[in-house]
This record gives structure tokens, C-alpha cells and sequence, in this order.
């Protein structure tokens, strides 16, 4: 239904009346039954696939937002790509077009796509029981807050499960709030925690913040890789009274370009926070789970933070679900008053099998070392290749396998990005810019996978380096 009949047929109903008129009833009858007549099929016929396609494209540019096809174009080389199917490291478009996802969705994809084992966890799930009652005791939310309790570093032992990655800091915040007793906060430039409202006060990019400051009024940004700004602001922070509840950060930054700090930041920062009396909260929702080449990244330093943030990949791939761990002490300010935070869908069943076979994945098929080796080969190719592209790619940088290749500029790495595509390997810019294109594969991906997106790779430098930088000829080497 367009929308000039919507506002028509809504003139149509008498006044208080809550029915949909049947007309509409039988529209969108018709339409859910299509859909899902679609949805059952193995195969599309051409005609299936151009009705997906025409209800695509009408219900981004008038229901979602047309401005995400704007962007989509300057992404994909065109933007009738829609996708439809994934499976282990690559995913297909609705026209069979298959991409190796060297992108693996901001860091979803640890244990690949849809792999077996999870699929399994939550269909058997599925069969018994979807979502919780609310009330009663939730068994697999009980065995996967022990797991991770086991899993993580240090004294961590309870957790809390929501959605998402935002909803997870949210929730590490209060906590700090209610543990300290103090409300402000120290994050970091190019930092990035989600955009919910506590979680944007953390977020250090303008464009996403400015139309709503000022959100959580005292969050102070320091540079990345920075202890002694950490150290200034704490400093100043105690001397007018204004305490700091935590310090929040990315062990390495996702959003903001993929950067490594020094060695000495976060073991500094862990000892500052002891000294003035703030927790340290560490945002793994995209660190976390093997994607570095330790479960945590805060082991490549030894450092424990008071609350880990996880996310992304902790639902194995396939469920969305979100957490906050911290130890018994912080914890227990939440033991009198359980619902002073809480969320419908948190812990809910399918979530937590994900998560429970996601990390019988990650330990059994020893996917975090797997991530150290890939990441280290991939990274020592690409930085042969900078040596020979040295005008196109300015910085190749990361752990494990997560990786960043930095360009002069968005238009360039955009145009890369857009070169990758087109042959068959999907990559993105960060949430902050187009200028680092980053490379965060399933864990899982498999040699013959990364020499031809490595190829594919060489192959796009040549051409885009051939038309910015004519006088520049590679050297071999
Ligand atoms: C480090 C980090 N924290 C938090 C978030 C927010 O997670 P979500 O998008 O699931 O809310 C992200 C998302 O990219 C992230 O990379």
C-alpha cells in the first residue's frame, strides 16, 4: 500500500475506532503469507527474486531510511545486492553472487557462519521452548553465566545478559555508578561503546554525539595509548570533587581505526584506577572472544579489568546477546535489589545455547590460536604489500585478526573497499571513517580463503594505485 493510500484509508475510520479495516487486513494477509511462502523456499524463481528485490528497495526508501541506500552505494559497487544466504566464511547474494567475508560483521562471525554445532544448540532449544517465562529460573542462563565466570581472567563471576553491545556498557556504567558511588567517567579519543545514551557519553565521535549533549555531562575523552592523560584527568578530577567511577576503554580500538596501544597503557591505566579508587571497565564486545588471539584482549597485557563488556560474537554467530561480568564485591550491590536493571529478552534461552555452543566452538576447534596465526600471516603480507604500495596504503596495523589497512583518505579507501567488492571480497570502513579498511575474517577462514582475498587484494591496489599514483611505480619485493 503507498503511502498516499495509507493516509487515505486512515481518513476512512471512523473516529476512536482501533480495527484495521478489513481491506488493509487482507493486504497485509496477503503480503505476510507471500513472504512467508518465500521464506520456505530453497530456490527463488526470477520472479520471487525481482518481488524481494522491488520490496527491498520500496521499504528502505519509504518504511526504513532512504539515506542507508545512499550510503550502501558508496559501499558495494552497486547497491542491488541484497543478501540471502551465509555459510561458513563467506555469505551469497540473492543472485548467487558469493563474497569471502573478510569483514566477518564488525566481528560477529568468530566461529564462522551458521556454524553447525550452534545451529544445532539453538534448534534443539527451539523445539522445547523459544523465550522464558519471566518468572520462573532460566536453566541455560544459569550454566553460561558459570562458563564465562570460568572463562574470564581474574575473580570476574557473575554476569549480566542483554541484547547488545551498547546495552551491556549501559549496564557496566550503572554499575560502576553504584559500586563508587561517583557519576563520572573517563573513555578515550576514538572510542567507541555504542549509542545508547550512557554509552554515547563514552562514544568519541562528534557527529554522533553533538544533537544530544549533553548526555552524561562529565565524561572526559584522553588520547588512546595516553596513561598520563589518564592519570592528569583522575588527578584533577579528585582535587574539585568530581571523582571518577571508571575508566572505560577498548583494549584495541575497533571503531576508531583499529589501533594497538603501547604495551605499558593498560597495565598503567589498571594501576591508576587501584590508586584513585575507580573500576576499570574493558569493552571486549568486539576484542572479545578469540578475536585477537587470546579469548580476552586484556590477556595480551595480563590486565583484569572490575567489568568486561562482551557482545557481537558471543552469541556464536547467530544470536544477538550482550553481557557484563564483574566479581562478587562489585556484584554485590545488586544482590538486594535484582531488577535494578533489568531487560525482557536478557539470558532468553536461544541466546544462551548460542553462546554455550559459540564458545564449545572457540575452545574446541582452538579458534583464538587460530586467530594469532592467521592474523600474524595476513598481516606480515599486507605489510609487504604496503612496502610496495607505499603512496596507497599508508599503515597496515593489529592482533590477531584484527586488522586494519589505513588509506591518504576516505575517497581511496572507499574506492578500494568498492574494487574488493566487485570481486568478491567484502571489507568495510570503520563506524568513524572510510580511511582504514579493516579485516576481521570468521576465525575459522581457511588458508586457500586469504590467499585468493589476498590476491584479490594485490590486484585492487594495482589498479587504484595505477590511477591516484601514475608516476609511482611498485617495487617488487
Ligand atoms: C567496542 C564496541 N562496544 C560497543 C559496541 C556497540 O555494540 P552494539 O552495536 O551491539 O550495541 C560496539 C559496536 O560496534 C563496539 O565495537
Amino acid at each position: 500500500m503507498d503511502l498516499e493510500n495509507k493516509k487515505e484509508k486512515a481518513q476512512e475510520l471512523p473516529m476512536g475506532s482501533s480495527h484495521m479495516p478489513d481491506q488493509k487486513v487482507q493486504e497485509v494477509l496477503k503480503e505476510t503469507q507471500k513472504i512467508l511462502e518465500v521464506l520456505s523456499r530453497e530456490e527463488l524463481s526470477p520472479e520471487e527474486k525481482a518481488w524481494v528485490y522491488k520490496s527491498t528497495m520500496d521499504g528502505y526508501q519509504n518504511h526504513v531510511n532512504p539515506g542507508i541506500m545512499e550510503y550502501r552505494k558508496s559501499v558495494s559497487t552497486d547497491y542491488t545486492s541484497i543478501e540471502w544466504s551465509d555459510y561458513g566464511n563467506a555469505f551469497t547474494d540473492i543472485n548467487g553472487r558469493k563474497y569471502i567475508d573478510l569483514l566477518g560483521g564488525f566481528g560477529i562471525y568468530n566461529v564462522g557462519h551458521r556454524h553447525p554445532k550452534v545451529i544445532k544448540a539453538v534448534l534443539d532449544q527451539l523445539k522445547r521452548q523459544a523465550l522464558h517465562s519471566q518468572e520462573l529460573l532460566e536453566p541455560f542462563r544459569a550454566m553460561l553465566a558459570k562458563i564465562v565466570g570460568d572463562l574470564t581472567p581474574g575473580d570476574l563471576q557473575y554476569s549480566f545478559f542483554g541484547n547488545s553491545g551498547a546495552e551491556a556498557v549501559e549496564g557496566a556504567m550503572k554499575l560502576a555508578i553504584l559500586h563508587t558511588g561517583r557519576k563520572s567517567f573517563i573513555a578515550a579519543v576514538g572510542g567507541f561503546h555504542g549509542k545508547t545514551m550512557g554509552a554515547l557519553s563514552a562514544t568519541a565521535k562528534a557527529r554522533f554525539r553533538q544533537p544530544f549533549l549533553p548526555i552524561l555531562p562529565d565524561c572526559y575523552h584522553t588520547p588512546f595509548g595516553d596513561a598520563e592523560a589518564v592519570e592528569d584527568v583522575l588527578k584533577s578530577a579528585d582535587m574539585v570533587g568530581n571523582d571518577i567511577a571508571a575508566v572505560i576503554l577498548e583494549p584495541i580500538q575497533g571503531e576508531g581505526g583499529i589501533n594497538v596501544p603501547p604495551d605499558d597503557y593498560l597495565p598503567r591505566v589498571r594501576d591508576l584506577c587501584d590508586r584513585y579508587g575507580a573500576l576499570l571497565i574493558l569493552d571486549e564486545v568486539q576484542t572479545g572472544m578469540g578475536r585477537t588471539g587470546r579469548m580476552f584482549a586484556c590477556e595480551h597485557w595480563n590486565v583484569i579489568p572490575d567489568i568486561l563488556c562482551l557482545g557481537k560474537s558471543f552469541g556464536g554467530g547467530v544470536m544477538p546477546i550482550g553481557a557484563f561480568i564483574s566479581n562478587k564485591t562489585i556484584w554485590e550491590h545488586l544482590f538486594q535489589e535484582p531488577w535494578l536493571h533489568s531487560t525482557t529478552f536478557g539470558g532468553n534461552p536461544l541466546a544462551c545455547v548460542a553462546a554455550i555452543a559459540g564458545i564449545h566452538v572457540l575452545l574446541e576447534e582452538k579458534l583464538p590460536e587460530r586467530a594469532e596465526r592467521m592474523g600474524n600471516y595476513i598481516i606480515q603480507k599486507l605489510k609487504s604489500l604496503r612496502r610496495r604500495f607505499s603512496k596507497l596504503c599508508v599503515d597496515v596495523r593489529g592482533k590477531g585478526l584484527m586488522i586494519g589497512m589505513e588509506f591518504p583518505s576516505d575517497e581511496i579507501g572507499y574506492e578500494v573497499a568498492k574494487g574488493l567488492f566487485d570481486d568478491g571480497v567484502l571489507v568495510a570502513g570503520t563506524l568513524f571513517n572510510a580511511k582504514t579498511l579493516r579485516i576481521e575474517p570468521p576465525l575459522t577462514i581457511t588458508q586457500q580463503e586469504v590467499d585468493k582475498a589476498l590476491g584479490v587484494i594485490e590486484k585492487i591496489f594495482k589498479e587504484v594505485n595505477t590511477k591516484h599514483f601514475p608516476d609511482r611505480v611498485p617495487v617488487r619485493r
